[in-house]
């Protein structure tokens, strides 16, 4: 999506850090905001930050958990005016435990918001994107986790890569529509995430580079979009091990049957054209 300004971008998880800075570049390319959030002073504090901007802006307080409030959700952002843009981004952190000995009930919220989350997100806006036929973009904050597998943030590894995943298949299913889909996949960066004040870190990225980094992403529809270049090497050593993994399959000289490669070739990623 070339053109951004006058169009309406919708963020969740939008009254700090990463997805502030996602709605600050936004609202510098003249986009009007629907941001969500469920922290009521940080919402009422991002909604005077753009009203002083004079960007026009909606704020809902919202939990990605909640369907009907989504439901509820989606009839003001129609009111507010046609959506191009949606950023599933609201997230929670690992709980920090080893994966297997997550206690359930954080495994389960883990999902809930972290991969659940941002299914509801695209699930319920989805006709809005698509009702007025102009295209859009669909940004999901994933993780540096969503391509390296490390410990002991296991619960969050796993609800990152799955987002990765989700947002690769919608790259192609959402093609004939012309809405665009990239996964933000980041290392460390300055925010509230730990739910303690962000502690001065030379080394971590600024949300706000984040933030311009991704309307970059819009504009020119990446799919998957790195921030820090130091994890290429682990990138690199879990691809290459997946592809030596095929050695023996190679060898045995087993075959698909030809209606899966049929439809692999016309539907799997990476999205053809
Ligand atoms: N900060 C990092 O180092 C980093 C790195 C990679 C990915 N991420 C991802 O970036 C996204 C944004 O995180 P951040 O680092 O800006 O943290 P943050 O805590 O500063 O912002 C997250 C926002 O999401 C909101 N939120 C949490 N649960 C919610 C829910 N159920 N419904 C709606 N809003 C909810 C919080 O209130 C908060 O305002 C997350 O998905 C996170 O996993 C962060």
């Amino acid at each position: 999506m070339r053109d951004l300004s006058g169009r309406t971008a919708f963020i969740t998880g939008g009254a700090s850090g990463i997805g502030l800075a996602m709605a600050d570049a936004f609202a510098d390319k003249g986009m009007r905001l629907v941001i969500a959030d469920v922290n009521k002073a940080a919402l009422d504090q991002t909604e005077a930050h753009f009203k002083q901007r004079g960007t026009e802006v909606l704020s809902m307080l919202l939990d990605v958990t909640d369907r009907p409030a989504l439901e509820a959700a989606v009839k003001r952002i129609e009111a507010f005016g046609k959506l191009h843009v949606v950023c599933a981004n609201a997230g929670i952190p690992p709980s920090g435990a080893k994966v297997a000995e997550t206690e359930p009930a954080k495994w389960d919220r883990m999902m809930a918001i972290n991969l659940t989350g941002v299914y509801n997100t695209v699930h319920y806006t989805l006709g809005l994107l698509r009702a007025h036929g102009e295209g859009g973009h669909i940004v999901i904050t994933s993780s540096m986790a969503g391509a390296v597998a490390a410990s002991p943030i296991g619960d969050y590894v796993v609800a990152k890569y799955a987002a990765v995943g989700f947002g690769e298949v919608m790259a192609w299913e959402l093609k004939p529509d012309n809405i665009g889909v990239s996964i933000l996949m980041p290392g460390t960066v300055v925010s509230n995430l730990s739910g303690r004040p962000p502690e001065p870190n030379p080394t971590a990225m600024n949300a706000a580079d984040v933030g311009k980094r991704v309307v970059k992403a819009i504009e020119g529809n990446e799919l998957h979009v790195f921030t820090h270049a130091d994890y290429k090497p682990y990138v690199q050593a879990r691809c290459d091990a997946l592809m030596a993994a095929f050695g023996e399959s190679a060898q045995a000289g087993f075959k698909e049957p030809e209606q899966v490669m049929a439809m692999m070739s016309q539907n799997a990623y990476p999205p053809k054209g």
